[in-house]
């Protein structure tokens, strides 16, 4: 497996696991750390050997944000010519779910980071926010949109200009966070709805993913066609004809990813 400098990979059965580990800097998004996070990524997204990927941080932070010892002295035409941070981006064009288990701090980047991924399970300890106004900036990943998206324009409003956090609890009633679990038994569950996800067709599972991104990308009425396509599409797969099989003779599927 490659060797990264500021992440760990592994793999679990069909999960392909993400560690980010800058412990000094509370996973601060570096440069060096947002290459390996997408190359990683998008190696898992191709092997044929994975069907999820996690992406998680340590007990006290998920990530702080962008490095801002790095960025501070960045200037507008360099950054701008480099479309600096827009790598990210690859991340929401990986085809397989991604799950995100979040402890601690998930601030800024991170908070943009965890937002990326397709589920969001958080500890009792997480605390989310983007605190980029108090350093005379915005968020550069996504975060003025996709926490619009998650939680509405009040709440959003609210953090995006005050840089206050919220911790778990209310990040799970804003739905944000599908699940909150207790610190100790995170990246467990996080790894228990990765193999259950990683288990399904994975035809299937890249089109449901497919489909729901769809939802904040169109209307109602083209994202139904969108899904009912897909739904068509899927009765051309193995894996339907084993799905609805073992169903009829009460049986559990085994899924050829066909
Ligand atoms: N960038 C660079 N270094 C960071 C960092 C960051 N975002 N966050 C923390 N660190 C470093 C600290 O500088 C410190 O390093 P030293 O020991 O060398 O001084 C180390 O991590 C530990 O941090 P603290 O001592 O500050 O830890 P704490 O427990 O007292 O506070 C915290 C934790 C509240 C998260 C605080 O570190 C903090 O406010 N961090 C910055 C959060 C932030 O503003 N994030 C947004 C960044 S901008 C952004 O992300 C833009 C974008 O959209 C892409």
């Amino acid at each position: 497996m490659t060797e990264y400098e500021t992440i760990l990979v592994d793999r679990k059965g069909r999960v392909g696991i993400i560690t980010l580990n800058r412990p000094k800097a509370l996973n601060a998004l570096n440069t060096e750390l947002m290459t390996e996070v997408v190359a990683a990524a998008k190696a898992f997204d191709r092997d044929p050997e994975i069907g999820c990927l996690v992406v998680t941080g340590s007990e006290k932070a998920f990530a702080a944000g962008a490095d801002i010892k790095e960025m501070q002295e960045n200037a507008f035409p360099e950054v701008y010519l480099d479309d600096w941070l827009a790598p990210w981006d690859e991340l929401s064009r990986l085809r397989k779910p991604v799950v995100a288990a979040v402890a601690g701090y998930a601030l800024g980047g991170g908070c943009e980071l965890a937002m990326l991924c397709d589920i969001l399970i958080a500890a009792d300890t997480a605390k989310f926010g983007q605190p980029e106004i108090k350093l005379g900036v915005i968020p550069g990943i996504g975060g003025s949109q996709r926490l619009t998206r998650a939680v509405g324009k009040a709440k959003a409003m609210e953090l995006c200009l005050t840089g206050r956090m919220m911790g778990a609890e209310e990040a799970e009633r804003a739905g944000l966070v599908s699940r909150i679990v207790p610190a100790d038994e995170l990246l467990a569950e996080a790894m228990a709805t990765a193999e259950t996800v990683a288990a399904m067709s994975a035809p299937a599972a890249v089109m449901m993913k497919e489909s729901v991104n769809r939802a904040f990308e169109t209307t109602l009425a083209e994202g139904v066609r969108f899904e009912r396509r897909l739904f068509h599409a899927a009765f051309a797969t193995a894996d339907q004809k084993e799905g609805m099989a073992a169903f009829a003779e009460k049986r559990p599927a085994e899924f050829t990813n066909r």
